[in-house]
């Protein structure tokens, strides 16, 4: 499409709608009005021809006869090239005088012809002169060998030409490339990518100075996490511009580029060395214009890993490894001192590494190092904790643990001290896993102050029995005593009804009581009851391993009103006359005046034997077969002239000796004939044939 369609195509669309002129004909035909008639006079007729761009009209006449005229003055062909005149035509093929073409065909110089017909008024000839008639065809132009234009511009390619059809293309020689000018060629830059960690590059033709009109792109891109070295060699020249302000690179240049920096141009006749770029990725740009001389650059270049700072120290605790310089990649862990530990965030973690980054930055931050607290101490049940030493449960801080005296005492001694410990735990300097109060037992915190040798037994001060316990089954009296801060003992026979135990519901427990009357609200019922496994007396003749314990549902607090007696210590003697204590809500008086009493009552008896016992017991079977046996799991307790007895309502009450200044429980009041009459004894459950039983039972329930 030529030039002035297009622009007519350009202006239509803005106006109006229409079509685009059609390419102009590859030939035609042109004629004289009329033709092959005698022309007109006084004509004045023009034609354009026109055919595509990039080509030539050549024009041939197959006819030509016009009137004949020196100069061809009256009438005339002429054929112009623009306002170039290419030939003025009149005469035939057969008249000498006139300007024929003959059969040479006509060459327009371009793509246009104009043909100018014209006429005068006369004809002075008899012959009538036809005119002409010429057919016009589209030479493809060889643009390639036409002469180098005079202005100087060069020629039209300036390495090959290749002549098309109606146009004509440049092109290079091998190892160069066409510039944008799309006619002059340029040796080709050996640029691209260089992504490999160590490289060579140089300037085109280096080191001679290359043609003209360079612009190379070479671009380094390096794995992220190192960053480039270029080392320019020695022999360096780049064109630069000296100017008021300097030298300068006006037309020719190395640019050195760098993401989002300023990049710099690099010029001049020294080597700019060694260069550091803080990046993985650089690029150079090498331009020379048209003019002036550059010999050109060579460098290698080469990567490092990117450097982290090094970490700064940390309070009571240490980074490994410590080196002067840290690289991508490079990790770096944090331990704590003894007694710290390592938090970030407000967070404690168990270990730290970081890793230094590509970017330069390590991925995390520095920890912190804290001092390690064990947190707060246990809190003990029945005893308390003091601070000896130290800081918020830090490190090393010390505490002592300590009972409430003189109910409990420390398991291993109360001057025990636990010690915060690197592994956070609370340590004892001796070996104990956790502090625990162990109650005391069998030393109450009064005594009765003398020893009464009265019959009837007399009423117990208040907290002198302290373990004395006061059971209602079903509405009967019973006794017992605290062995621990869970446990009842009394005798079996308390709890059973025939061969069955009673229901624990109908079982009522008082502690810390010395007058019935006092609070009868203040009970608790058991958990559960734990009767000897081989006691079996539903005649009531056989007491034989008359002992149960109960199990309370809460732990007791003990306090001077409750309190446990001692079981028989290893190797407990029941040594004859030894008296012991003796305690009960049972009845007092004598056979005729039985009165139950409201007062806790107690006696001192002493202990009698096996055999005096027994003897009495035979002496009584001589009017009564029903005297239940006394067995070795028995003893006996009274005095020959009697009146001093436990009685009913005393059963499963306590009898105690005492050793070392403490109560223990060497009897279960159990069963006796005829409370308090002469030679008659009461007897009791040897407490220590048991203590192995008892042990077993607290601690499988
Ligand atoms: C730079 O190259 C020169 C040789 O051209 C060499 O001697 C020098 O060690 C190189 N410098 C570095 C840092 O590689
Ligand atoms: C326990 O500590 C107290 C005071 O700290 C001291 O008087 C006493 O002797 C210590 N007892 C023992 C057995 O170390
Ligand atoms: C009796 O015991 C109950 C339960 O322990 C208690 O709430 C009450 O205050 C006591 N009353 C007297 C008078 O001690
Ligand atoms: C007492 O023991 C004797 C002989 O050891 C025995 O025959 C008698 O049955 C026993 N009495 C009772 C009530 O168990």
């Amino acid at each position: 499409m030529g030039w002035s369609s297009c622009i007519i195509w350009f202006l239509c669309l803005s106006v109006c709608e229409c079509w685009p002129l059609p390419d102009p004909p590859m030939h035609g035909e042109v004629h004289s009005p009329g033709y092959p008639r005698p022309y007109p006079h006084n004509l004045q007729q023009q034609w354009d021809l026109h055919v595509p761009e990039g080509y030539q009209i050549r024009l041939t006449f197959t006819h030509l006869d016009i009137e004949a005229s020196a100069d061809c003055y009256y009438d005339s062909l002429s054929v112009l090239y623009g306002e170039k005149l290419l030939g003025k035509f009149c005469g035939n093929e057969n008249s000498a005088d006139g300007h024929h073409p003959g059969n040479h065909p006509i060459l327009s110089p371009g793509n246009s012809l104009k043909l100018k017909f014209q006429t005068d008024g006369n004809n002075p000839e008899r012959h009538q002169n036809v005119g002409f008639s010429a057919q016009y065809q589209a030479i493809d132009i060889d643009e390639c060998s036409a002469a180098e234009p005079e202005d100087g511009s060069g020629p039209l390619c300036s390495q090959i030409c290749l002549n098309t059809l109606g146009s004509y293309l440049c092109s290079c020689h091998h190892g160069y490339e066409l510039r944008s000018d799309q006619r002059s060629c340029v040796l080709s830059c050996s640029g691209g990518l260089f992504d490999e960690p160590k490289g060579h590059l140089s300037s085109p033709g280096y080191p001679s100075p290359p043609p003209h009109g360079v612009s190379c792109q070479y671009v380094i891109a390096v794995e992220s996490g190192f960053t480039i070295s270029l080392n320019f060699t020695d022999k360096f020249n780049i064109e630069s511009v000296h100017t008021e302000e300097g030298r300068q690179c006006l037309h020719h240049w190395l640019e050195v580029a760098i993401a989002e920096e300023k990049s710099i141009k690099l010029c001049g006749d020294e080597s700019p060395g060694l260069m550091h770029i803080n990046s993985n990725v650089v690029r150079l740009n090498y331009h020379t214009d048209d003019a002036g001389q550059s010999s050109g650059w060579s460098l290698d270049y080469s990567t490092q890993r990117v450097k982290c700072p090094v970490p700064g120290n940390i309070a009571n605790g240490r980074v490994t490894p410590r080196l002067t310089e840290y690289f991508y990649r490079d990790y770096i862990y944090v331990r704590c001192d003894q007694g710290y530990k390592i938090m970030t965030g407000g967070q404690e973690i168990d270990s730290f590494s970081t890793m230094c980054q590509s970017n330069g930055q390590w991925h995390l931050k520095l920890p912190e190092c804290h001092l390690i607290d064990c947190g707060e101490p246990e809190p003990l049940l029945n005893g308390g904790v003091t601070f000896l030493s130290g800081y918020q449960n830090q490190y090393l801080s010390v505490i002592q643990y300590h009972c409430n005296e003189p109910f409990y005492f420390l398991l291993g001694g109360a001057n025990v001290t636990f010690t915060c410990e690197a592994d956070r735990v609370w340590r004892s300097s001796i070996d104990i896993v956790s502090p625990t109060c162990i109650p005391v037992c069998g030393q109450p915190t009064k005594h009765i102050s003398y020893y009464q040798r009265i019959i009837g037994g007399s009423d117990a001060p208040d907290d002198t029995i302290p373990w004395q316990v006061l059971l209602s089954v079903s509405g009967d009296r019973g006794g017992g005593m605290v062995i621990a801060d869970r446990w009842i003992m009394t005798a079996a026979h308390v709890l059973m009804r025939g061969s069955q135990v009673v229901p624990s519901s109908t079982v009522r427990i008082y502690m810390g009581l010395n007058e019935v009357t006092e609070n009868l609200s203040a009970y608790v019922f058991p958990s559960s009851l734990h009767v000897h496994p081989e006691y079996h007396n539903p005649r009531h003749t056989d007491f034989n391993n008359d002992i149960a314990l109960i199990k309370l549902q809460d732990p007791i607090t003990f306090h001077s009103s409750i309190m446990p007696v001692c079981l028989p210590p290893e190797g407990a003697e029941y040594e004859t006359g030894v008296i012991g204590l003796v305690s009960g809500f049972g009845t007092t008086g004598t056979i005729n005046k039985r009165i139950l009493t409201n007062k806790l009552k107690y006696l001192n008896l002493p202990l009698v034997s096996q055999q005096t016992c027994s003897a009495s017991m035979t002496s009584l079977r001589r009017g009564t077969s029903e005297i239940p046996n006394l067995t070795d799991n028995m003893f006996c307790a009274g005095i020959p002239e009697g009146g001093k007895d436990s009685c009913q309502g005393d059963s499963g009450g306590p009898f105690t000796l005492t050793e070392n200044g403490r109560f223990w429980a060497a009897g279960i009041v159990s069963w006796g004939a005829n409370c308090g009459m002469k030679d008659r004894y009461g007897v009791y459950t040897r407490v220590a044939n048991y203590v192995n039983w008892i042990k077993k039972t607290m601690q499988e329930n």
